[in-house]
């Protein structure tokens, strides 16, 4: 790849950055904290989604001081609803850190910040380079999508030697983001905007042959599946339950229900979730229909509502079930599923949330 090339792509793609790029609160903080949280909510979630949560974390968690003497429970509170909980365990274990070995502070070595939990090659070259201006480079989906089409590369050693090379020595930060940028709204993987991006005289799946190569997608098996879920009432509480602390959503807090199995009843698999509250339970109308995407899985899970007469006696169906009344519900940390779930319950009440 011809050097000239290079300061031409950095000049030009810098030059649409400061021209076309969106206004986000994370791109009007200096402080590197800020921007670590950013960065990791960004890691699996899209912008959108991102900034009402960047702007609540912070409300609560202004300084990393802050974030590591928190309740880990009113951390995961927060980020109820984002997914991929363990960003938000490793945020506050990563905080603990900086607090003991740091100064309180956000390292400024990439090897340091490499060191810490939940921070990967992606955030710790983001933090390097929009942090602290230092030439690393910072590719996620879209610079990768990036780089591959204008270099015509498929192989990550490359893509990073050539991210590495590419990457502008005076204002990294906005380079990166401009090639994250691009990848977001022009470079799109299945409908490019090619006329309207500042590359395509420089872009390899351009010239080649007038159409742009779109990045296959890696296919991963996703299997339709119905989760019943219970809204079960007792005395203007409801029933939540917390998954055990190992495997996914760990420790978190959700409605009874579950994926049901081939040959099962939606009525008989939410008897087994409710265990020994059974007895003392009408099965209840439906009211509600959420879907639901995980990593592999796509959910359709009919909500139903029990009543428990306030009179009855027994014990709770689990040990890690709790009646919770809707005043405190927004202090446990709750799966996006059961967020959904709750809604539609308030929907049905409106007067419950
Ligand atoms: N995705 C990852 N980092 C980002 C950033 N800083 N701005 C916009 N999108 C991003």
């Amino acid at each position: 790849m011809p050097q000239k090339n290079f300061s031409s792509i950095r000049r030009k793609l810098l030059r649409w950055y400061d021209q076309n790029r969106r206004d986000l609160p994370w791109r009007r903080s200096r402080d590197p904290y800020a921007i670590w949280i950013a960065e990791t909510m960004l890691q699996q979630t899209q912008v959108a989604t991102v900034v009402p949560y960047y702007e609540r974390f912070l409300e609560n968690f202004p300084t990393i001081d802050a974030l590591a003497r928190a309740p880990l429970r009113k951390v995961l509170a927060l980020w109820s609803g984002l997914g991929y909980y363990r960003r938000a365990r490793n945020l506050k274990l990563a905080a603990r850190i900086m607090v003991r070995r740091h100064a309180g502070l956000l390292p400024t070595s990439y090897d340091d910040l490499l060191a810490l939990p939940g921070i990967g090659d992606y955030t710790a070259g983001a933090l390097m380079s929009i942090a602290f201006q230092k030439p690393y480079p910072a590719i996620d989906g879209n610079a990768r999508r990036v780089l591959g089409r204008l270099f015509n590369l498929t192989s990550e050693k490359k893509l990073r030697a050539a991210a590495a090379e590419l990457v502008s020595r005076s204002r990294p930060g906005q380079f990166n983001q401009g090639l994250m940028e691009l990848g977001a709204t022009i470079c799109a993987p299945m409908k490019p905007c090619c006329p309207e991006c500042p590359l395509r005289c420089d872009c390899a799946a351009q010239n080649s042959d007038g159409r742009v190569a779109t990045t296959a997608k890696k296919y991963i098996g996703v299997k339709a599946v119905t989760w019943p879920l219970a809204v079960v009432r007792r005395r203007g509480k409801i029933l939540l339950r917390r998954r055990s602390t190992e495997g996914i959503l760990a420790g978190l807090w959700e409605l009874p229900g579950g994926e049901l199995g081939a040959s099962r009843s939606i009525r008989a698999c939410l008897e087994s979730h409710l265990g020994a509250l059974n007895g003392s339970l009408k099965f209840g109308p439906r009211i509600g229909e959420l879907r639901h995407g995980i990593t592999n899985r796509r959910i359709r899970a009919p909500v139903f509502l029990f009543d428990v007469r306030p009179e009855t006696d027994f014990h709770l169906p689990e040990l890690h079930s709790r009646w919770v009344s809707p005043s405190s519900l927004r202090g446990y940390p709750v799966s996006s599923m059961t967020l959904k779930a709750l809604r539609i319950f308030a929907a049905h009440e409106k007067t419950f949330l």
